[in-house]
């Protein structure tokens, strides 16, 4: 089958497609219906099948004689340690976690949040979870006890699994204190945090509350899997929305099951056996994804890297890594690459290392802009090829095919829309399509594909709003951009006000929030600055109360310790400016937009609907002093 036969048939027969793909998931009930759209936009897949995702991604392996294959590899340069987990073994700790988790009261439908730095104990946490049907929510390391209380409130977690620290590359960041604050802000109170104490740092055990994982671990029972309808949760991911409030993310057991073991073939040319990394993290949804769900349900050999592209020791890390183990297809952020051309441009690191196995590279995570797509499509001679996603749809919605049909490749494009996804570009005032080469936003006609999210926890007001409300028939993406004479999508950035820091997603409202929280900020505004390594970073521009006298200097760095604070060091908020007024329209809405395209050096024309023209030039003094935008004249 061909890209077009698969994308037609995907598009008019939903159920013919998925149906037959369903086919590679181990059932213990087959489904009744593959796609159940009578309650659109609410649509699931595979209603009145029984699975469980824990037992495709390793029981059966086990069973089919893949036991003693690599399942997983735990590759740490920050504590210079190789170790791996076999199937089999992997499986042995996956059932004795879920057997204490099941021992302290952990339930079918139970939530677990899983605070954790990138060693294999986060893997296990997870799948011990699917494996006893309990919803886990993992939330990133870089997180502040702040938004990890946010989470623990919404989420309202019967355990809480963490570890006693995280390694960034020569740090050390002790977690237990950050989990312990986490808890003691929150409203809800986990019934248990259970702690992997790591050699580095000991983490404090509060006594009736807290608990030590290995002991648990050694004294458990392995518990079986449990079998869960195809619509039951699998998992639920925080992501960033526009408001502080971050978005709980739900995906299903079925169709997450069976979108995720369709693109490891199809989308990156895996089979069973090979070996693929995900250079990201279990926080966010590639890692989820790609580092744990999709390499195991295919019966690949997964990388659990605690490390950098750069510093770990050195530029050649990557390539160390992909040679050493015999990496087939690497997934990782543009902004790694770009961190790694910045260090070593030519490329020496990369000629110490054997890379003849390796495939291709997917970058994804932000648009891969046409210099680095150029720098490292020279120095591999591989594909490289970039592809686009979100935490919602938990599986590419545009790529190219190392299993289907790989299309020659346009930079800065990410190639065509994947299967099951009917894209859409449409002008944002008429709600109508635009012709090709014309901008618009991104949408996507119901229904959408298996493994996208069903809606968010305990929250399906908020999903009708955020996504489907805005065009009714369509999915909001919140990405803009446009298709090409050729059928290829380019996605040029969201169009609301969402930052991608380092493959990052973050929001500005959210650290505005923290900023209007100044006893001595009267307004602000914080936009998204263009960043030659980490794509954009967060700027803050803030109008101080009259009668404020202290320097700016202190107010800036007490502004920029409190995002760290609430947010967490992952926001990367480095700077910020006092201004003596905000742009706004004639109706009082801040002009983000304007300052965001001062900050990068754009034209910017003077907006019809401004009510003081003049605060521009203001504006752009302000900018140009913490080293944005050109000189004003
Ligand atoms: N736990 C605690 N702190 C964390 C953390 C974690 N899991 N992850 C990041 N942080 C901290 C970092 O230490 C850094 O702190 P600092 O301000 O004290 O230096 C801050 O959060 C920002 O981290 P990061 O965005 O990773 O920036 P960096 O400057 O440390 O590294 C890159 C830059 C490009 C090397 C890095 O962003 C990278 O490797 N990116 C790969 C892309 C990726 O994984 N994307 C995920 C989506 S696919
Ligand atoms: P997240 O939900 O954290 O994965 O972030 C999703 C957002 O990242 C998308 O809405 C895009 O704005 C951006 N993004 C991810 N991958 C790409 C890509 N390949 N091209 C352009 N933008 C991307």
């Amino acid at each position: 089958m061909n890209y077009r036969e698969a994308y037609r048939e995907s598009i008019e027969r939903p159920d013919s497609f998925w149906g037959r793909a369903a086919e590679e998931i181990a059932w213990d009930k087959r489904w009744d219906q593959v796609l159940d759209t009578t309650d659109l936009p609410f649509c699931r897949w595979f209603r009145g099948g029984r699975l469980n995702t824990c037992f495709n991604a390793l029981d059966r392996h086990v069973k089919e004689g893949r036991g003693e294959q690599k399942a997983l590899i735990y590759d740490s340069p920050v504590t210079k340690t190789i170790s791996s987990l076999t199937y089999k073994e992997l499986l042995h700790r996956t059932a004795k976690t879920a057997g204490f988790l099941k021992a302290l009261g952990v339930r079918k439908g139970d939530t677990v949040i899983i605070y954790m730095p990138m060693i294999p104990e986060a893997v296990i946490s997870m799948l011990a979870c699917a494996r006893i049907g309990a919803i886990h929510s993992v939330v990133f390391g870089g997180f502040a006890p702040k938004e990890l209380a946010v989470r623990i409130d919404h989420a309202k977690p019967k355990v809480l699994l963490s570890a006693s620290c995280g390694i960034e590359g020569n740090k050390v960041i002790p977690y237990k204190p950050l989990v312990d604050e986490a808890v003691a802000i929150a409203k809800h109170r986990p019934e248990r945090c259970v702690i992997l104490q790591r050699p580095m740092v000991n983490g404090s055990i509060e006594k009736g509350r807290d608990l030590d994982w290995s002991e648990l671990e050694e004294n458990a029972q392995e518990a079986k899997c449990v079998s869960l309808e195809a619509t039951d949760p699998l998992y639920i991911l925080y992501t960033s929305g526009t408001t502080g409030k971050p978005k709980g993310v739900v995906r299903d057991n079925g169709g997450h099951a069976v979108a995720l073991k369709w693109t490891m073939k199809h989308i990156y040319g895996i089979g069973p056996g090979d070996v693929y990394w995900a250079a990201s993290d279990v926080g966010w949804v590639v890692g989820h994804s790609y580092i744990v769900y999709a390499p195991l349900l295919i019966g690949a050999t997964s990388i659990v890297y605690e490390g950098k592209p750069v510093g770990t020791p050195d530029p050649g890390a990557f390539w160390r890594v992909i040679s050493q183990h015999g990496v087939k297809v690497l997934f990782t952020a543009p902004t790694a690459m770009r961190a790694i051309k910045r260090e070593d441009p030519k490329g020496e690191h990369l000629k110490k290392y054997d890379l003849s196995h390796f495939k291709a590279l997917f970058l994804a995570g932000e648009r891969t802009d046409p210099d680095t797509y150029n720098w490292a499509n020279d120095l591999l001679n591989k594909p490289v090829i970039d592809h686009w996603w979100q935490t919602e749809t938990g599986w590419a919605i545009t790529g190219n095919f190392l299993g289907l049909e790989t299309f020659p490749i346009k930079p800065g494009s990410s190639t065509k829309p994947m299967p099951g996804y009917d894209l859409r570009v449409i002008d944002p005032v008429t709600g109508k399509e635009v012709g090709p080469n014309e901008n618009g936003i991104i949408v996507v006609k119901l229904p959408l594909p298996p493994s996208n999210l069903p809606t968010l926890w305990k929250d399906d007001e908020r999903f009708l709003n955020s996504y489907m409300k805005p065009y009714p028939g369509f999915y909001l993406t919140g990405d803009g951009g446009y298709v090409d004479e050729d059928g290829y999508v380019f996605v040029m950035g969201r169009v609301d006000d969402v930052l991608n820091v380092a493959g990052h997603r973050l929001s500005t409202g959210g650290m505005e929030e923290v900023l209007a929280k100044h006893p001595e900020v009267a307004e602000c505004a914080v936009i998204g600055a263009a960043d030659d390594l980490k794509g954009q970073v967060p700027v803050g521009l803030i109008v101080l109360k009259s009668g404020v006298y202290r320097p700016h200097a202190e107010i800036v760095s007490e502004v920029i310790k409190m995002v760290r604070k609430d947010i967490g060091a992952v926001a990367s908020f480095k700077k910020a400016v006092v201004v003596k007024r905000l742009p706004k329209t004639r109706s009082g809405k801040i002009l983000r937009g304007t300052m965001r395209k001062i900050a990068d050096g754009e034209k910017v024309g003077i907006p019809s609907t401004i009510d003081d023209p003049a605060v521009l030039d203001e504006i752009k003094v302000a900018l140009n002093s913490i080293g944005y935008g050109p000189p004003p004249s």
